[in-house]
């Protein structure tokens, strides 16, 4: 965890315009939002700022409408949820920069809030240029970066802003960092993470990092039949990726000198198509019918799992273990996400998951508000996991 940031909650806001970086960057279809997630975990930071008489000026990104105005882009939906999440009134610019918004600004009373126009509507965000940066700084006293979601980003309202305002991170932020630090630095052990999703070739340089820190790493999803492979075994049908099996023989001998175990599934559901409500069948993961292929993990497989999560601490949790958006297959990720937040509930386990398509997986299990922590982060989770910087945290540690 980088040392030397400063929390905006040890410092006096009092009259202080904040500018405050969220990542508002949330799925809306038709102006209807379609999970809030994102601006619920905002609350902490701007309720400290609101109750300690901060002015509030919130910028965010929505999509990639690649330097220009995009209707489907404007943040100006976000403005009633926000109310309402936050209980009080928002204000709404139509840019983030120039005369207009530089006067809402300097207009703003205590305890109120400006929300910006989507900051991606200027080329300049992007390219973490340094005018556009002192622009968007402009009337305000303090920066704050509470979108750890955002910060593998170096771009101007997250990195170059930090050279016109004094920079702090926001509660959210903190609380990501810790997290991470908890399974990734420091963790009790043993410790195991649980890898899925589709393709290895994403994955490989978080699989490196997590051999070097972890006792188990239990891989699933399509990317385990591409180990089953480098295994020496037939997959059928299934997908894997033929120009990883080099890469995924040499984690496995890895892992090995790093006594790192990989877990792999030793059974699996199978059906004949990628299609719901399919016929299936349970095979041990050797005996892969050819006109078939791997759809989820079997029974055998949550079951060694499952012993291996109730002999561990700590579990880090990214991506599902099957195709869980079409019945049956999410069995194996449902049960086990299960399992871990039982244990996360009776105080044996902690686990903390983020990244991709972990989060709705973890929802669909119906478990989000019981594993220890849930990262509101994709990429920049995926980021941390492969042991890089973020830049827009390393240059809060380095801004006095
Ligand atoms: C995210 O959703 O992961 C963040 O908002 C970053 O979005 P981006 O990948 O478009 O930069």
């Amino acid at each position: 965890m980088p040392s030397l940031i400063k929390n905006i909650i040890n410092e006096n806001v009092l009259g202080k315009t904040v500018f405050i970086r969220a990542d508002l960057n949330i799925p809306i279809s038709d102006g209807k939002i379609l999970d809030q997630t994102r601006v619920e975990r905002l609350i902490p930071t701007i309720n400290f700022l609101k109750s300690s008489g901060a002015k509030i000026v919130i910028c965010s990104h929505l999509g990639r409408p690649n330097g220009k105005y995009n209707k489907d882009c404007t943040l100006k939906p976000l403005v009633e949820i926000l109310s309402k999440v936050l209980k009080t009134n928002i204000r709404f610019s139509n840019s983030c920069v120039g005369q207009e918004v530089f006067n809402i600004k300097t207009s703003l009373q205590a305890s109120e809030i400006l929300l910006l126009e989507n900051v991606r509507f200027h080329e300049q965000e992007t390219k973490n240029n340094l005018s556009f940066a002192k622009e968007l700084s402009k009337g305000c006293d303090l920066f704050v970066n509470d979108a750890f979601s955002c910060s593998h980003r170096a771009h101007a309202s997250l990195h170059a802003i930090t050279n016109f305002l004094p920079a702090y991170s926001g509660i959210l932020l903190d609380e990501e960092i810790k997290a991470l630090t908890s399974v990734l630095s420091s963790p009790i052990k043993p410790v195991a993470a649980l890898v899925g999703g589709s393709k290895v070739s994403t994955k490989i340089n978080i699989i490196e990092n997590l051999i070097t820190k972890m006792d188990y790493l239990i891989i699933g999803g399509a990317m385990a039949n591409t180990f089953l492979v480098a295994e020496g075994l037939n997959v059928g049908k299934s997908l894997f990726e033929k120009d990883s099996v080099n890469v995924a023989k040499l984690i496995l001998n890895k892992s090995k000198k790093l006594n790192c175990e990989i877990i792999l599934p030793i059974d699996v559901i199978v059906s004949k198509t990628f299609q719901e409500n399919q016929n299936t069948e349970i095979v041990s993961s050797d005996k892969i019918p050819v006109d078939m292929m791997a759809l989820d993990v079997g029974p055998k497989t949550i079951k060694k799992i499952s012993f291996i999560f109730e002999n561990i601490k700590t579990l880090l949790w990214n991506g599902p273990l099957g195709a869980f958006e079409l019945e049956p297959f999410g069995q194996g990720t449902f049960s086990l996400a299960k399992t871990a937040s039982n244990l996360t509930t009776s105080k044996k386990l902690i686990t903390v998951a983020g990244g991709g398509d972990t989060s709705s997986a973890l929802n669909k299990a119906g478990v989000s508000d019981k594993f220890t922590y849930i990262s509101s982060a994709g990429g920049a989770f995926l980021e941390w996991l492969e042991g890089i910087e973020l830049p827009a945290i390393s240059v809060l540690s380095n801004n006095k």
